[in-house]
């Protein structure tokens, strides 16, 4: 009898495309989805190490585990995604459960690893493919919804100084046009009628190894897709400000199907504080780009991500962001408190903003973003 697999994904959206193609994976490999761990014989998270929240509700939910592991020995735990990386050997430490690590790069092999523990028993850490292109692997599997996850690429360049990701995620490398436009074509055929582009950074689609950007671009990626018959909406995510420029914000505007909507993270209004944070931009630079982009898309929509609490955090400093927030009146705002991530850079200085400090300008953050959206936007 085919074995079942239970898989629980945290994190964001990368996280959640790359569950369904795993899925797909182990599927094609004869196994079965099961919807909780109790009936199944792998149980496989898919982790997220962006905030240490993030990572503390992973191993309470892995601890969890321990009583249906008692029952039932057999039970094969395993750990994909990016706490995975970011720990490789040293999880067994924080959740000694596991009985498989598996980076995201070489999530790809999961059918074989899990194969391989089956007959030894033995852990097993596979993490050496952080940097490697994916296969193309067209597996069919997509969790329900209307929306379909497209993944224009993997991994990031930016290392902004707070961010774990660049490390557990590997450098930037793309999928091809054409890639990209089979899979959505073959979307088109299956109903879909819209589609979510994923990327870290997706403005720096085309770049090569030494960060000059090439022809095709995402624009040009945006062209090609929004001439595919059958699909009707194009979303994508997420912009960075140091590389949003006109020519997306045409394209936006001029191209039929792609959403007029814009995620373009600011993460502070104090120009101090983005330094430290190596953003690569100003608030100024980030307030024109948001002219432009309200004068080029009329009527279209802007969402953000906010970090409060970075270290050396002053009350000048927040209240600059505050300020922004109250100009620019996003539609939405998802608004974090900083955590360390080493080795992320930031990590070494001291989180010195306390935690009630944090808890206090968070909160300020949310009644304005919920008075904003409640009035609407001008
Ligand atoms: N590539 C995207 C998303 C990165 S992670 C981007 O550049 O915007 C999503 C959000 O998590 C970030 O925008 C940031 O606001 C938040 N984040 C990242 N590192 C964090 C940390 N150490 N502590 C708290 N929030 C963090
Ligand atoms: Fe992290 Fe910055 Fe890369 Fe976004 S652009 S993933 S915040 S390093
Ligand atoms: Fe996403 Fe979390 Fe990894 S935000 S890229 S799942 S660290």
């Amino acid at each position: 009898m085919s074995k079942k697999v239970f898989i629980r994904t945290f994190g964001c959206q990368m996280n959640a495309r790359d569950s369904e193609v795993v899925a797909g994976i182990l599927m094609d490999a004869g196994y079965r989805l099961s919807d909780s761990a109790d009936k199944a014989d792998v149980v496989l998270f898919n982790s997220c190490s962006v905030r240490k929240h993030a990572e503390d509700r992973l191993f309470g939910n892995i601890a969890e585990l321990k009583g249906l592991k008692k029952k039932r020995p057999r039970l094969v735990i395993a750990l994909m995604g990016c706490t995975a990386q970011n720990y490789k050997h040293n999880i067994f430490k924080k959740a000694p459960l596991v009985d498989i690590v598996c980076g995201p790069g070489n999530e790809f092999d999961l059918p074989v690893l899990i194969e391989n523990f089956l007959k030894t028993r033995s852990r097993i850490v596979a993490v050496n493919k952080v940097d490697k292109k994916r296969p193309e692997v067209s597996t069919g599997y997509r969790n329900a919804g209307k929306t379909a996850l497209v993944s224009i690429g993997e991994g990031c360049n930016n290392f902004c100084s707070y961010c774990i990701v660049p490390y557990v995620r590997g450098k930037e490398r793309y999928r091809d046009v054409g890639d990209i436009v089979r899979e959505v074509r073959d979307l088109a055929a299956c109903g879909y009628k819209e589609i979510m582009l994923l990327g870290q950074n997706v403005n720096s689609y085309g770049r090569t190894p030494n960060s000059e950007l090439q022809t095709p671009n995402f624009v040009h990626l945006l062209e090609a897709l929004n001439g595919i018959d059958g699909i009707e909406r194009i979303k994508f995510m997420t912009s960075h400000p140091k590389d949003a420029s006109k020519e997306l914000f045409g394209a936006i505007a001029s191209l039929e199907k792609v959403c007029k909507q814009l995620h373009l993270p600011v993460q502070s209004g104090s120009d101090r504080i983005l330094k430290l944070m190596s953003r690569g931009y100003t608030s100024k630079r980030y307030l024109k780009l948001v002219e432009d982009y309200k004068k080029m898309v009329p009527g279209g929509s802007i969402t953000t991500d906010i970090l409060v609490g970075f270290p050396t955090e002053t009350e000048r400093d927040f209240k600059a962001t505050y300020d922004i927030m109250k100009k620019i009146r996003f539609n939405s705002a998802f608004i974090f408190k900083y955590s360390p991530r080493p080795p992320a850079k930031a990590a070494k200085m001291t989180d010195d903003v306390t935690r009630d400090v944090k808890e206090e300008r968070h909160r300020k953050l949310l009644e304005l973003q919920r008075k904003i959206s409640g009035e609407g936007i001008r």
